[in-house]
């Protein structure tokens, strides 16, 4: 029998997140490369984040009947269709040049909502204009460099307010920005610095470079009103120097006596913290170290989770952040008391790939994944996932 003849066809595009992240790399230049996927340092917190869903395993069940269809659940008041929100990340015009705009409106596409960053590329009113549903901000409380204290903080949460957002996320782990050695080699620095190899390595991406060149998109459009549209255009060095390491808890108090809705704060990993903004008002916490792009050595944050969860779980919303790459990894953070989780590079991996539909592919996957995962453990339902269907990996004998 003559041997068949077949073509190999690489026409399977992308069906994992890990699988974005490749095409992504090769989508955009070095610079913007190290900005998205580098962490702080060593790096050692943004391989913890990722290492500590390794160490745990499912307890499984058969023939239960159960498949997990529905994965709605509620944060600040509005039904998302799956546990996952798209965490604020600054700049994501770098990634591709629809930037927050493009990753909220995958995000409503897809039935869930996006946290718009302070530092974004579009502004939190192009994005509610672009948008259908009303989203959640990112605070940064950064100072005014022209007046004083807190004037930009209260005109951003102000605008936001008008602009229709429906949850404010005070970020509180940047009192400086994370020592991002990585990013530095690469020209990512305050400023950034341009060199004519770097041009080239720009210019060899050439759909990327034409759409930046046209659209310029890279950061800074909250901020014009607080220092300028000059100083925004280079808003990586302005918003570098707005940042405010004498913040405290009365400064939380008076955020939240300026805001009206849902109030969470993000970036805490310890229980008396999570307490302490509970008691302030905050409806949620999100436990993250801010992607290992800030305190090299910070824990990872499902490290953080069941201790946070045990103590603020049940007066206030739990969400998580950092290294969630799979659905499987989202169930592990639900059954450790979290109530949703955000996913930062994962959808950025998406916008450089393809776009906007990259992104709503990249939220797919995950819904997919959990269903999946869910169905194959014996569970129904989001309300069943509890530490019982853990076991540390390393577990030789149940
Ligand atoms: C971020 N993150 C972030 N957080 C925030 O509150 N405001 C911001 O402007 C940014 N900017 C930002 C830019 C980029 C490129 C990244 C990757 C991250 C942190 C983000 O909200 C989230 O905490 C982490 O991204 C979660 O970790 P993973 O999902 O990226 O592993
Ligand atoms: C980041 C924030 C500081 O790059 O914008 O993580």
């Amino acid at each position: 029998m003559p041997a068949f003849k077949y073509k190999l066809s690489n026409k399977i595009g992308p069906i994992t997140v890990e699988d974005y992240r490749e095409l992504a790399e090769r989508s955009v230049p070095d610079m913007v490369w190290a900005y998205v996927d580098y962490g702080a340092e060593d790096m050692q917190t943004l391989e913890a984040n990722r290492n500590a869903f390794a160490r745990y395993m499912f307890k499984r069940k058969v023939l239960t009947g159960n498949e997990a269809t529905d994965l709605s659940v509620t944060i600040g008041g509005e039904t998302l269709s799956l546990p996952v929100l798209l965490a604020p990340t600054g700049s994501a015009g770098l990634s591709h040049w629809t930037g927050e705009v493009g990753a909220a409106q995958a995000a409503e596409n897809a039935g869930t909502l996006s946290i718009l960053s302070t530092a974004a590329s579009y502004s939190y009113e192009e994005v509610a204009e672009a948008t259908e549903k009303d989203h959640f901000f990112q605070l940064y409380p950064w100072a005014d460099l022209r007046t004083g204290r807190h004037d930009l903080t209260l005109s951003l949460i102000q605008r936001a307010q008008r602009a229709g957002y429906r949850a404010m996320f005070v970020t509180v782990d940047v009192q400086v920005i994370g020592n991002r050695e990585s990013e530095r080699k690469r020209g990512m620095g305050r400023p950034p610095i341009i060199t004519p190899a770097r041009v080239l390595n720009g210019a060899m991406k050439p759909k990327w470079w034409t759409a930046f060149l046209k659209h310029r998109r890279m950061g800074g459009r909250n901020l014009v009103e607080g220092v300028g549209a000059r100083a925004a255009m280079t808003s990586i060095n302005t918003q570098y120097s707005m940042m405010r390491p004498e913040l405290n808890w009365d400064d939380f108090a008076f955020m939240r006596d300026n805001w009206k809705g849902p109030l969470y704060i993000k970036g805490v990993l310890d229980a008396d913290d999570a307490q302490h903004a509970v008691d302030l008002g905050a409806t949620g916490v999100v436990v993250s170290n801010h992607g290992g792009r800030q305190l090299e050595g910070d824990v990872a944050s499902l490290d953080a989770l069941p201790a946070i969860a045990a103590r603020v779980g049940g007066q206030a919303e739990v969400l998580i952040d950092g290294g969630i790459r799979r659905g499987s990894d989202v169930v592990k953070a639900l059954c450790l008391g979290a109530d949703a989780v955000c996913i930062g590079r994962p959808y950025l991996y998406g916008l450089a790939a393809a776009g906007p539909a990259g992104a709503q592919h990249i939220i797919e996957i995950f819904r997919e994944e959990i269903k999946r995962t869910m169905t194959l453990m014996g569970v129904g339902s989001l309300k069943e996932l509890d530490s019982s269907w853990l076991l540390p990996a390393d577990t030789a004998i149940h």
